[in-house]
């Protein structure tokens, strides 16, 4: 059985549907902090398969020791986390306790089941302002607020942990931008409020919900002058975890560190173009001051996942900037 932390949220519930499509038997266990329950009938409806269902939280140890108890888990893929950058200048005390203090509890529980696989969910925000694109993992890693810092600090943790319990083997996935939905429109990302990522944003104008999109700068050093960053397909990102389980499957220990972006940079005018020329809607836009932290270029150098996973981004940008209308419209 393979347990997912975090299942029901964006990235975890289309890995659930990936997994199941390979005839997985899978475990979802979410607190709903940033999911909802609808979700778990969407999974299933996609595809056609069922799973066990935890509502728990990371942070109480005593009900991630009763899944465990239940259910014979070989893996675990750890996306559970508070994900909100700006959030979490504001209240990083939280941040510190879900993030940092659910993956110990995680990994002390783990460690009492004998459980000693894990995929955990990092981000490329551990690069912090990077001196060259295309990023490689072995670049030096810098945080610019505390959610990047949460991620850094799991990451520390989790390479400390490796080299004390020699059976333990963990896959770091460094995610660049996530993007998209599934083709069937039936979940996708949904954040609550006004969006703060760039997706969302351009999906709610389109759909008359948000007026007017705000361009954060367009004086980069760039080829328009607006940020430039590696967006994923979510679909292919979901891939990425199963390749990165096969991984796993293998004799060898450690930790094992992968870039999961496209290995292409698209500026904020080309997804706006993009998204216009595929959905054919027009989207207002007007540019403003830059954000402050925002950096001018940031994407992958993912050769490493391609060699050592054998996984690649498949999907274009079409297919990322259609599934993300095609959500926005079926699901609100
Ligand atoms: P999400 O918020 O949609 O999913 C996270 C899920 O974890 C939610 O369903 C939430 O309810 C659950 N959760 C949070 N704290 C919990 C706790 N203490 N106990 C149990 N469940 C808890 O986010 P996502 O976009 O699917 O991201 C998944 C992971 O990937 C996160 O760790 C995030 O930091 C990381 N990541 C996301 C992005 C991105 O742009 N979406 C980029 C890089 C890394
Ligand atoms: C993309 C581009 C903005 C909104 C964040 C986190 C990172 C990771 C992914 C979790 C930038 C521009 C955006 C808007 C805009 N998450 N933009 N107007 O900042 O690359 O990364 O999400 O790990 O840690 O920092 O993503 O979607 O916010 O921005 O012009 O309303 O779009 O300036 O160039 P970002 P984003």
């Amino acid at each position: 059985m393979i347990l997912l932390t975090g299942g029901l949220g964006y990235i975890g519930s289309h890995t659930c549907v990936e997994l199941l499509k390979r005839g997985e038997r899978i475990v979802i266990m979410d607190n709903l902090s940033n999911s909802r329950e609808e979700a778990m009938d969407n999974i299933k409806a996609i595809s056609n398969a069922g799973f066990i269902f935890y509502k728990a939280d990371l942070l109480d140890k005593e009900s991630m020791r009763k899944i465990f108890r239940e259910n014979k888990i070989d893996a675990v893929v750890h996306f559970a986390g508070l994900k909100a950058v700006g959030e979490s200048v504001v209240k990083p005390l939280a941040y510190y306790k879900n993030n940092v203090e659910g993956t110990l509890n995680l990994l002390e529980v783990m460690e009492e089941f004998n459980c000693s696989k894990m995929v955990f969910s990092s981000s490329a925000t551990v690069y912090g302002s990077p001196e060259r694109v295309p990023i490689t993992e072995d670049m030096p890693l810098s945080t610019t607020n505390p959610y990047g810092t949460t991620k850094l600090m799991i990451e520390q943790i989790l390479q400390d942990y490796a080299k004390a319990n020699k059976q333990f083997k963990v896959a770091i996935l460094r995610y660049f931008n996530p993007i998209g939905a599934h083709e069937s429109g039936a979940i996708g990302e949904d954040p609550n409020g006004i969006p703060n990522n760039l997706m969302p944003y351009i999906a709610r104008v389109a759909s008359g919900k948000l007026e007017c999109l705000s361009i954060y700068g367009n004086d980069y050093p760039t080829h328009d002058g607006t940020g430039v960053r590696d967006y994923i397909h979510v679909v292919d990102l979901a891939k990425g975890h199963l390749k990165a389980l096969d991984r796993l499957a293998k004799d060898d220990t450690g930790v094992f560190i992968y870039n999961l972006g496209s290995g292409r940079g698209y500026s904020v005018l080309d997804i706006v173009q993009a998204f216009e020329k595929a959905n054919g809607i027009k989207i207002n836009y007007k540019i403003v001051e830059r954000r402050p932290g925002d950096i001018a270029k940031c994407y992958a150098d993912a050769t490493k996942a391609w060699k050592e996973l054998g996984w690649k981004a498949e999907k274009t940008l079409e297919d990322m900037v259609r599934d993300a209308w095609n959500f926005e419209q079926k699901h609100r």
